[in-house]
């Protein structure tokens, strides 16, 4: 069996320089040993990732992250200190022991402590960190359950741990910390204002401008051509497509052609459903994916991101 939740059994693939796909709060990641080039160099070829978009690499504590950064800016540790575990990446400045291939040439690292369980386990039992993707092929929408990766990366990965249903459902959200300033590169699990409250007013990018590597315009994209906008206007348009809404179903369209994120309109709920749900609608009759804006604030930022993406025209 390939799915499973011992730890022993992924601990012994990872040692081998096998992929594993482990759970955490904000997806499944595609991992494996982050300090082992060649194990690293399977997870670009599993998932077809270019590789000029560098990893994130996962430890079990704040202190098993300072062996792999080489300066730990004051505010970076308020920061970890507030929200480690949890779904916070860190873009700091490499130390030595980090191959060039998981920052992708990059001075800079990528660091996360994730809050799962399981994980942290795992990770406290190895002696090396966890480079980890998302556990979907490169420009798919990120699995949230342990079925989404075998269903896709099946092939590909040793063992799946069986962690459950991710909690936040979103990918987290990644901060460069150089000295004194805190630049948003990617809107994720955790809010910008729980953030400014610990480290004070942030630098956030217009869309545009946001700067992690991996961050094309067409990204968390299902087969299903997504259509972005006022969910009634389009369905007269588009007669044969499903809908994802936010809060209510539309009395023109059958039941049966809609999910909604979060009835009672709770971001962090809409945040969880939002991968599942596209895959749900992905895997359905219909020619079209129609979805609506949420709230823009909290949460609703990494939704409305990951939505705009997933709607983007696509260049490949
Ligand atoms: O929640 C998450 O962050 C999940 C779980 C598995 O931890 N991981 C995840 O990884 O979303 P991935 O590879 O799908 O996205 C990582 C992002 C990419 O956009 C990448 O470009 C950016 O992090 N990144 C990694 N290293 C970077 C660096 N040195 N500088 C700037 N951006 C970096
Ligand atoms: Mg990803």
């Amino acid at each position: 069996m390939k799915l499973g939740k011992d730890i022993a059994v992924a601990k012994a693939h990872l040692k081998k320089g096998e992929l594993v796909a482990i759970p955490t709060e904000t997806v499944y990641g595609l991992a494996a040993n982050g300090f082992d080039a060649m194990a690293v160099a399977r997870i670009y070829e599993a998932k077809q990732r270019p590789a000029f978009n560098p990893l994130i690499l996962h430890a079990a504590s704040i202190e098993r992250v300072r062996r792999l950064v080489s300066v730990f800016p004051p505010k970076a540790l308020l920061l970890a200190e507030a929200f480690w575990p949890g779904p916070l990446t860190l873009v700091l400045p490499k130390s030595e022991l980090v191959p060039e291939l998981v920052t992708a040439g990059n001075s800079t690292v990528a660091v996360r402590v994730p809050r799962h369980s399981i994980t942290l386990e795992l990770l406290q039992q190895l002696d090396f960190p966890l480079a980890a993707p998302s556990a979907n092929p490169s420009g798919y929408i990120s699995p949230t359950r342990p079925e989404h990766v075998l269903e896709q990366l099946g092939e590909q990965v040793a063992y799946v741990l069986d962690g459950g249903p991710s909690e936040v459902g979103v990918e987290s959200t990644i901060l460069k910390v150089d000295g004194e300033t805190v630049t948003l590169l990617r809107p994720g699990g955790l809010d910008i204002e729980s953030i400014e409250e610990v480290v004070g007013k942030i630098t956030v990018p217009t869309k545009s401008k946001l700067e992690a590597p991996g961050m094309l315009a067409s990204h968390y994209a299902p087969g299903k051509q997504v259509l972005l906008g006022d969910t009634q206007a389009l369905s007269l348009q588009y007669t044969d497509a499903l809908v994802l809404a936010y809060r209510q179903t539309l009395r023109s369209l059958p039941f049966d052609r809609q999910l909604v994120l979060s009835p009672s309109g709770n971001l962090r709920e809409a945040a969880s459903n939002l991968f599942s749900h596209l895959r749900q609608l992905d895997a359905m009759h219909g020619s079209h994916i129609i979805a609506e804006l949420v709230p823009n604030h909290d949460l609703g930022l990494a939704i409305n991101d990951r939505l705009q993406r997933a709607a983007a025209e696509r260049k490949n």
